[in-house]
């Protein structure tokens, strides 16, 4: 079947082109560069497959002129699907699969890292040792054993991350509508939200962006959580209303941020854009915290992540093509 590639980097060729030829060379790959939007959309005329990434756009008009060019699957080559208006897909007979789990481990352990980066402030102790300056003053970080750490989500990701702090001597809080018996297995506790923010000493988001969440840390839970409490955000951008973490960040009330999404990360994240000016005056705010740590959408950026999501998407597409329905179909609410 032919394959439409969209946001093609040069990672997506490499991984996609060695999975291809793995499990059989089945399917023609056609890889552009483009973002996949309304007005890309026709670039994929002819091909029976469009491949997506959480950068792309299919809403109901991207949709309906894939559909005209005869696309009938649509392979997300991610787990989250919110980018994709899926009663629009349903409506013109586009099925959409996706990739629900590739390697949650490597999103837990970004998260991680971002905790521990932010507590014993690494980035700002490897730009001083630079500068010959070996002073401590400001660099002090905590402890990980003993702290409390509240995890919202405990699905794949958020029960690795759970995982890897059960390590570290966490006392470990969760909540999830859906309670894992693996999570209190690990010593882990379910609360309601508010509990949850007012205990946790960090406080990390697994959980996807729905209707009903959007903005879940806004001005009143921030006003809910301990003083100077760490935010971790390695889920999805519109979780977090940012202007309000920033005044959370200015008055004290959150005492560091780990951002690997944003909520206005499309058409910014996941390409250089070192040579123009940041037009967008709330990220650029972000960006001048000593106490906030970002990175562009990479917690899932491993060798096992991407050899995992080329497999499952290519194994998506050949499924779909000898049965009519792909291994992961994503259905709408
Ligand atoms: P999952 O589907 O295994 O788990 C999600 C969990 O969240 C479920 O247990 C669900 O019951 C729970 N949940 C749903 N709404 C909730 C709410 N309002 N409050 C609390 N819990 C709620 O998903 P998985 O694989 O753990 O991924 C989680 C999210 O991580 C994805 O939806 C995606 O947005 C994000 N992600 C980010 C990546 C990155 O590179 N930064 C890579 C992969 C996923």
């Amino acid at each position: 079947m032919k394959i439409a590639v969209f946001s093609a980097r040069s990672y997506d060729r490499t991984f996609l082109s060695q999975a291809n030829e793995r499990l059989g060379n089945q399917h023609e790959l056609a890889f552009l560069e483009p973002r996949l939007e309304a007005k890309s959309a026709t670039l994929a005329a002819g091909a029976p497959c469009v491949c997506a990434f959480v950068d792309d756009h299919l809403d109901a008009e991207t949709l309906a002129t894939l559909h005209d060019g005869g696309t009938r699957l649509v392979a997300l080559r991610s787990a989250g699907y919110n980018n994709v208006d899926l009663a629009a897909a349903r409506a013109l007979g586009i099925v959409v699969a996706r990739v629900p789990a590739y390697s949650p481990e490597a999103v837990a352990e970004h998260t991680v890292t971002l905790m521990l980066s932010l507590n014993r402030k690494i980035y700002r102790a490897r730009d001083r040792v630079r500068e010959g300056n070996f002073a401590l003053d400001g660099l002090i970080g905590f402890n990980m054993q003993g702290r409390t750490v509240g995890i919202i989500g405990t699905g794949l990701i958020g029960l690795a991350t759970a995982r890897i702090l059960a390590g570290f001597g966490c006392r470990l809080l969760a909540s999830d509508p859906v309670h894992q018996p693996a999570f209190e297995a690990l010593g882990g506790s379910y609360v309601e939200v508010p509990e949850l923010l007012r205990e946790s000493d960090i406080v990390t988001l697994h959980c996807p962006l729905t209707t009903t969440n959007h903005h879940l840390i806004d001005h009143a839970t921030i006003a809910g959580m301990k003083r100077g409490a760490m935010l971790i955000n390695t889920s999805r951008g519109g979780l977090i209303d940012t202007r309000a973490v920033i005044n959370g960040l200015k008055s004290g009330a959150i005492g560091t941020l780990g951002l690997d999404v944003y909520e206005e990360e499309d058409g910014m994240f996941f390409s250089d854009q070192s040579n123009s000016m940041i037009q967008d005056d709330v990220f650029a705010r972000l960006l001048t915290f000593p106490n906030v740590l970002v990175t562009g959408h990479q917690a899932f950026f491993t060798v096992e992540a991407m050899t995992s999501i080329a497999e499952t998407t290519i194994r998506n597409v050949s499924t779909f093509e000898a049965t009519g329905r792909p291994d992961h179909e994503v259905q709408a609410d």
